[in-house]
């Protein structure tokens, strides 16, 4: 049936959205206002006790800020009434007081043969269903049974079983008067090339009935009972009622679940999907007998935001998530994404099932990767960086897949945290603060902790300074070596530049009062008290002997050299986020602003990350792992670590 132009149009100026929502929930009258057509109620969609749902009857639009749920007055009705787009048009119509166009006579004839066709499919599942309580199916049932089905999972799942012979199904229809051509035409018999009449589709199998999101039957799925048989499953071919890519197993029950709260979960075979809903996760589908379809994951997103991808523990699941990755990549938009479940190795999710019970299930769910992860481990795994060029390789190909993603936000959040994976991996080992071998796998997904982790780098660059300066300043004797080195170093931390400066200044001074003396001249007493009660650091005792000297210029080289490295990393990082981000047009201010941030969050007090942070003595921010690795290294520098917190009153500085 076809409308008349204007007709949708004019349906919907003349729905209030508002009103046909109205029916299935309860607004919440403080949130409301009624005047502007501005509604708030619970979300039909799924369970919650606070009003995420929200109509704008002006616009005609909901939206559910839990679920992501959104549409208008005829997706409403379509999801909540269980109909199709047609039948959606005709209940709204009826209650605005339209007309509906007479039924276009093709149409009609093909609507009517699909309800015959479904007819003939509904038939054909009782048949099976019967066969399976046979004598003939004894060894079946068996199977079943071996495979822990209860009676009850096997009637809720209709279950049935195709005998041996060429014929029975076609028999038991033909008696029934169905035509050829409808049996034919549902895919359940095939007409032999040796023209030697039609033969059943199934024989030998356990048969799973297939239907769609409304509950009709379109399509088997048979297992072979003999494990010679060529094709372990087998479905039906595709038909007038059955299109492979754009249907799910188990889709109606599974949206009903996921309105309730359940996770979507999408798994490889019709045992999986069996086994998790009847272990309690009942919103699990599963695709049919071909990898996930772009159709599909628009299915999947139209019933949960973000699926989870449960991926049998072997090669070819790994692979089958991958390139559902790549189909997913381009279509991610804000609250539409995936997650991915690995099982162990060799086994399915049926398999964790019976090993372990909904519990096993569970954890594997709750321990679900983001789809960055993927794509970094993709990249990353098996692989060395070990030259500049491998890491150029890394990165074009980080930003090859990151600009196939088409919204831009997303492409900048996928963009900052493969920065972060990346800035991790790139870590010198020795590096303090890193968690040893652990990071990069680890995602971490808030912009927020990313930015104080560039904060505590800064830091621990500053107090590399300080640790370098201080050293000088205790052993004189080492200025002239290191002279070259100390005018190259940049210096960021407080007052560090400026005593960088007056050390330059004063290369030629040997004497350790001495040197203190002129520069405590050239730039005050506080810069340099600040510089030796530095982070709970104490700073190395007077060292006398030339031994100690040797042993701090061997420190002061390394941490050169450390400090350059770190630096020369940081700038290469630096490229990167602004090649990856640049990706978006808005990139650019984005990230400033994140710095923003990173420094607001550096410079205040009060932080809900004590955990890991503590304030330095100048207000900044150390990180206790840096510190501690800090006052590790000193140790090195100087025998003794322990001073007073202050300069003692008639020490040498
Ligand atoms: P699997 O081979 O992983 O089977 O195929 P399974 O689901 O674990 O089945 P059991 O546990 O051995 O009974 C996964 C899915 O791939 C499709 C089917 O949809 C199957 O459920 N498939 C597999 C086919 O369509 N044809 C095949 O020959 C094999
Ligand atoms: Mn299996």
């Amino acid at each position: 049936m076809s409308l008349p132009p204007g007709f949708l149009d004019e349906l919907r100026s003349r729905t209030s959205l508002a009103q046909v929502v109205g029916r299935k929930v309860m607004w919440d009258t403080r949130k409301s206002n009624q005047g502007k057509g501005d509604m708030w109620a619970p979300c039909p969609f799924h369970q919650e006790k606070t009003a995420s749902f929200h109509v704008d009857d002006r616009k005609g639009f909901y939206y559910c800020f839990g679920c992501h749920a959104k549409g208008d007055a005829i997706s409403f009705v379509r999801e909540t009434e269980n109909v199709g787009f047609m039948e959606a048009i005709e209940i709204l119509a009826q209650e605005a007081g339209m007309q509906m166009p007479a039924r276009d006579p093709k149409a009609q004839e093909k609507a009517d043969r699909r309800t015959r066709l479904t007819q003939v499919m509904d038939q054909a599942v009782q048949h099976y269903r019967l066969q399976l309580s046979t004598g003939a199916a004894a060894e079946a049932r068996a199977y079943l049974e071996r495979r822990g089905l209860s009676d009850e999972a096997l009637k809720r799942w209709e279950i049935g079983f195709a005998p041996p012979g060429w014929h029975g199904l076609w028999a038991h229809l033909k008696a029934k008067e169905v035509e050829d051509d409808l049996i034919l035409g549902a895919g359940l018999a095939k007409t032999s090339e040796k023209s030697r009449g039609p033969y059943d589709v199934f024989r030998n199998r356990i048969m799973f009935p297939i239907r769609d999101a409304r509950g009709r039957a379109i399509a088997f799925g048979g297992r072979a009972m003999d494990p010679e048989d060529s094709a372990k499953y087998l479905n039906s071919p595709e038909t007038e009622l059955f299109d492979k890519g754009r249907n799910l197993y188990n889709h109606g029950p599974a949206r009903e679940a996921a309105g309730k709260g359940q996770p979507l979960i999408v798994a490889e075979g019709y045992m999986d999907v069996i086994a998790l809903a009847e272990a309690g996760f009942g919103a699990a589908v599963a695709p049919l007998g071909t990898a996930v379809t772009e159709d599909q994951l628009r299915l999947l997103w139209r019933i949960h935001p973000e699926p989870i991808v449960a991926l049998d523990g072997d090669r070819a699941g790994i692979d089958a998530g991958r390139r559902l990755m790549d189909l997913a990549l381009p279509l991610l938009e804000a609250g539409q994404s995936l997650r991915f479940a690995l099982m162990p190795p060799g086994q399915d999710p049926d398999d964790v099932i019976r090993a372990g019970g909904a519990a096993a299930m569970q954890k594997i769910l709750d321990a679900a990767q983001p789809m960055v992860s993927l794509l970094w481990a993709r990249e990353t795994e098996g692989k060395s960086f070990d030259s500049p060029e491998r890491k150029a390789a890394l990165d074009r190909d980080l930003r090859n897949a990151i600009s196939r993603i088409k919204d831009p936000s997303i492409r900048r959040h996928y963009g900052q945290e493969i920065d972060r994976l990346r800035r991790a991996l790139f870590r010198p080992p020795w590096r303090p603060g890193a968690p040893r071998g652990k990071a990069p796998a680890q995602p971490m997904p808030s912009t927020k902790s990313s930015s104080l982790v560039a904060a505590s780098d800064e830091f621990g660059e500053a107090l590399r300074e300080a640790v370098i300066l201080a050293t000088l300043i205790i052993h004189p004797g080492l200025l002239a070596r290191f002279e070259g080195e100390l005018e190259r170093l940049e210096c960021h931390g407080p007052d560090h530049a400026r005593l960088q400066a007056a050390l330059l200044a004063l290369a030629g001074e040997t004497d350790r009062a001495a040197l203190r003396a002129a520069l405590e001249a050239r730039v005050g007493t506080a810069p340099l008290e600040k510089l030796f009660a530095l982070g709970h650091v104490r700073i190395a005792p007077p060292v006398r002997d030339p031994g100690d000297s040797e042993k701090a210029a061997l420190c002061l080289a390394e941490e050169l050299a450390r400090l350059s490295a770190s630096r020369g990393a940081a700038r290469e990082i630096e490229e990167a986020m602004h090649d990856i981000e640049g990706l978006a047009d808005e990139g650019l201010t984005w990230r400033l602003s994140e710095v923003a941030k990173a420094r607001h969050n550096a410079g205040r007090g009060e932080t809900e990350d004590r955990g890991e942070f503590d304030l330095g003595p100048n207000g900044a921010r150390i990180s206790r792992d840096e510190r501690d690795a800090f006052a590790e290294l000193l140790t090195r520098i100087g025998h003794e670590t322990r001073l007073p917190p202050k300069p003692e009153p008639e020490g040498d500085y």
